[in-house]
Formats: structure tokens, sequence, C-alpha cells
């Protein structure tokens, strides 16, 4: 039987492209390899948010290419993603042994044409193995691209302009989940906020994935400010199987910086934001996204992004240097800022939010929480692992199975980003 190994860099976008290639495969006679030097095919799917994650995905699949060139066993590499997108066949110039490469932008093309492109024809049929539980939650996008220009992002260039995915279509695809077994779905998009197909907006969108029977809960990532309104605000306020976390990037506490990286919203916006969000769901979850060392910030610059995370103390936040993206506006815009001073603010701001993370977490200890589990934690057999109605982590012992059980289980310790808890 032949087999595959996926390998997947970047964002939930390309993990939703990667488990969909993946079950393609599997449609198709093909079983994952647990090694990449086992496997016949052998995908890597690329990020191109900063130079950090172009970089491991490089060495990676230089490391691929090296043992394909020097292996006995006969194997395929096709590198797939947005860096695929940005670099085109440079990357096979550069790296002897790719087979193929596919840009973000052709992936739903390549899907459609997947038979022609594989060599080693599987026994027909899907593969038995391989999927022995059913997968208790889902990525579903329903926009690609987008259209907002963040002076320092690449992802309009490599994602492209903005699409949203026929309701219908989003309808159809979370449905044949919940049909196989997934109670909760995550709704995926740059900017989800501005969804829109033939006059139904995100709001409507949530109304009516909230009918569907079976399906327990619904996320979606990734929330912009400047697009998250207070009636969207209510309206997952008042939709039960919406969970309570909002990821609202802020990128930065500064209005100054803020107006430079062409984010569309000021400090005071985004604080009334919060308030609006807090007043609808008090218990809301809100996490975040924020930059250090953007060209020129200031060292007050900085301290304005150092309160504003100490005013809202958000549940757990992603925090970069950034990274210089060719093509960009910020690409061209001066910098004074030394590396060192970069990573020295960095760490301010990530021990800042590690200490207010822990005290969150802490907080919830001798409560009760609905979580909902979805797998055993990887090599741990009675450990599993869940999520509560809002982002938290939870880890439960129990002997059988509680793979899509939602269950209200006690608090009994932190472990600074996971709480540890008894079934009630
Ligand atoms: N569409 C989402 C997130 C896109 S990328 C949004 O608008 O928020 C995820 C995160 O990567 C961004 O929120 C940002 O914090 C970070 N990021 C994007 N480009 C970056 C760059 N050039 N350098 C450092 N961080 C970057
Ligand atoms: Fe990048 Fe901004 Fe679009 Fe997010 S909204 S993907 S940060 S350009
Ligand atoms: Fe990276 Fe592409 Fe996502 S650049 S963050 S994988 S959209």
């Amino acid at each position: 039987m032949p087999s595959f190994f996926v390998e997947t860099f970047g964002c939930q976008m390309n993990v939703a492209d990667s488990d969909l290639l993946k079950s393609a495969l599997r449609l198709r006679g093909y079983e994952a390899s647990e090694k990449s030097v086992d496997a016949d095919l052998v995908i890597v799917n690329t990020c191109s948010v900063r130079q950090h994650a172009e970089s491991r995905a490089l060495a990676h699949i230089a490391q691929h290419a090296a043992h394909k060139r020097q292996g006995s066993r006969d194997q395929t590499l096709w590198v797939m993603g947005c860096m695929a997108q940005r670099l085109g066949d440079e990357l096979s110039r550069q790296i002897k042994g790719i087979d193929r490469v596919i840009g973000a932008r052709d992936f739903e093309t390549f899907l459609l044409e997947l038979d022609s492109c594989l060599t080693s024809a599987g026994p027909k049929g899907p593969s038995a193995a391989g999927n022995p539980e059913a997968v208790v939650s889902r990525f579903v996008p329903v926009m690609r691209g987008c259209n907002n220009h963040c002076a320092y992002c690449v992802v309009p260039l490599v994602r492209g302009p903005e699409a949203s995915l026929p309701a219908p279509i989003v309808e159809a695809t979370v449905r044949s989940y919940v049909d196989k077994g997934a109670r909760e779905i995550t709704l995926l998009g740059q900017n989800v906020n501005s969804y829109r197909d033939s006059g139904m907006d995100f709001g409507a969108l949530l109304r009516s994935l909230n009918r569907i029977d079976g399906l327990a809960r619904i996320r979606f990532t990734t929330s912009h400010p400047k697009d998250l309104s207070e009636d969207l605000v209510k309206t997952i306020a008042e939709l039960p199987k919406l969970c309570r976390h909002i990821h609202l990037p802020v990128q930065s506490g500064s209005s100054r910086v803020l107006a430079a990286m062409n984010r569309k919203y000021t400090r005071d916006d985004y604080l009334r934001l919060i308030d609006i969000i807090r007043k609808h769901m008090p218990d809301a979850d809100i996490t975040t996204d924020a930059m250090v060392g953007f060209p020129a910030e200031s060292p007050q610059d900085f301290q304005d992004t150092l309160s504003l995370f100490k005013h809202v103390r958000f549940t757990t936040a992603f925090m970069f240097i950034y990274s210089p993206r060719a093509h960009t506006a910020a690409a061209a815009m001066g910098d004074d800022v030394t590396a060192q001073e970069k990573r020295t603010r960095l760490k301010e701001l990530i021990d800042c939010q590690t200490a207010i993370t822990k005290e969150l977490y802490q907080a919830m200890v001798g409560k009760t929480l609905s979580v909902l589990f979805t797998v055993r934690q990887e090599g741990r057999e009675k450990l599993w692992m869940g999520q509560d109605n809002g982002c938290k982590r939870v880890l439960a012992a129990c002997n059988d199975s509680l793979a899509g059980m939602i269950l209200p289980v006690r608090a009994v310790r932190s472990s600074g980003m996971t709480l540890l808890c008894e079934l009630e």
C-alpha cells in the first residue's frame, strides 16, 4: 500500500488544507506513514508569515530531499502552501529533489487534478487503516485570501484577494463532518467578520450553522478589530453553540504604530471593543496576537503595548518579533531599533503575559467547567485532552474513551497553561 507523510507549518488554514489532502490521499488507497523516511510521498505544507517559518520549512525540505537522493526507496517530494506560492519554481532550483511545487492559490485546482499527479496507483477504494477514532473537532475554511494589506503582512500577497465560500457549501461541509462524528467546528478566515455570500453576513452564517443537529460547538478565527461590530458580539453571545472565545489580534498598543501598520483602528477603538465584548460576555476568553519591534517602534510605543496587555488581561497571546517580508509596505520603512532591543522587548512582553495567563488559570481551580474532550494525550493512555467553552486547555484522567463527550469537570490544579481536572 503506498504511504504518505505530511508536515505542516503555519496557521490553521494550512492545517485545514493538509487535512483535505490527507483525506483525498486516503480515499485513493494511501495510508499515513509515521516517519518521513518510510513514506512514498512526502509533502511539506509551508508558511511565509515570518522569516523563521520559512527557514524552518526550508531546512526540513532540504533534509527530505537529501534523504530522497541518498535513499533506496523511490520517493516523491511535494512542497505546497504559502512559501511554495511565494518562491514558486525557484524552490526546486534551490533544493534538488523537489518533484512538485503547489502554491497556496492553486491548491483547490490541484486537488481536482490529484489523480493525474499520483504516480503510484493505490488499491481501489479507501484504505482501512489510519482513522480509528472520529475527528471530534474540525477546521472549516469559510474565506480565502485577505484584502487588508497590513503593512507588515505577506498573507495577501501569497493567498490573494479575499473570497468567501458560498454558505451552502460551508453548511454541507459542516454537516458532513458532523455525520462523521465531529462535535465542534472552527470556521477559518483571515478576517471572518467580513464574510459575505449573496447578502448573508457572518452573523447570519453563524445563526444558520447554530441550527445543525448534532453539532455542539462553533468557534471561529480570526476577527479583525475594525470589522467586529457590537451586533456581531451580541449574536455570538445569544447563540448557544457559539463558544465564549474571541481571538482579536491587537498587534500593538500604540495608536501611532497601529496607523503605520495600516490596521485602521486606534488603541482606544480596541479598548472600547474589549468593553463591548465584556459587557455582553463577561466570562469570555479574549486572546490576541502582537508584535514588537515594528520599524521605528519607540520605547514609549512598546510601553503602550505592555500597558494594554496589563489592562486587558488576555487569556493567552501569540507574541512575535516583527520580521520584514519582501514586497510589503513595512519592508521599505526605516528602522532604528536594534535586534538586541527587539529581543529584550519580546521577552518583557512574554513574561508579562505568562504571569497573567498563570493567574487566570489559577483562578479557575475549584471551579466546574464544561469540557469537550477530543483526543488522548500522546503517549498517555488514560489522559484525555479537551477544552472548556472558552479557550482553556484541560486534561482529565479516565480509563474509558472520552472522545467527543462534553462533560462537567472540576479543575483541581493548574500547570501554567493547562487545567488538570477531575470528572464530576
Ligand atoms: N489574519 C490574522 C492573522 C494573520 S498572521 C490577523 O489579521 O490578525 C498571524 C499573526 O502573525 C498576525 O496576527 C501577526 O501578529 C503575525 N505576523 C504577521 N506578519 C508578521 C511579520 N511580518 N512579522 C511578525 N509577525 C507577523
Ligand atoms: Fe495579514 Fe492583516 Fe490580512 Fe491579517 S488582516 S492576514 S495581518 S493583512
Ligand atoms: Fe503562514 Fe500562509 Fe497561514 S503565510 S500564517 S500559512 S496564511
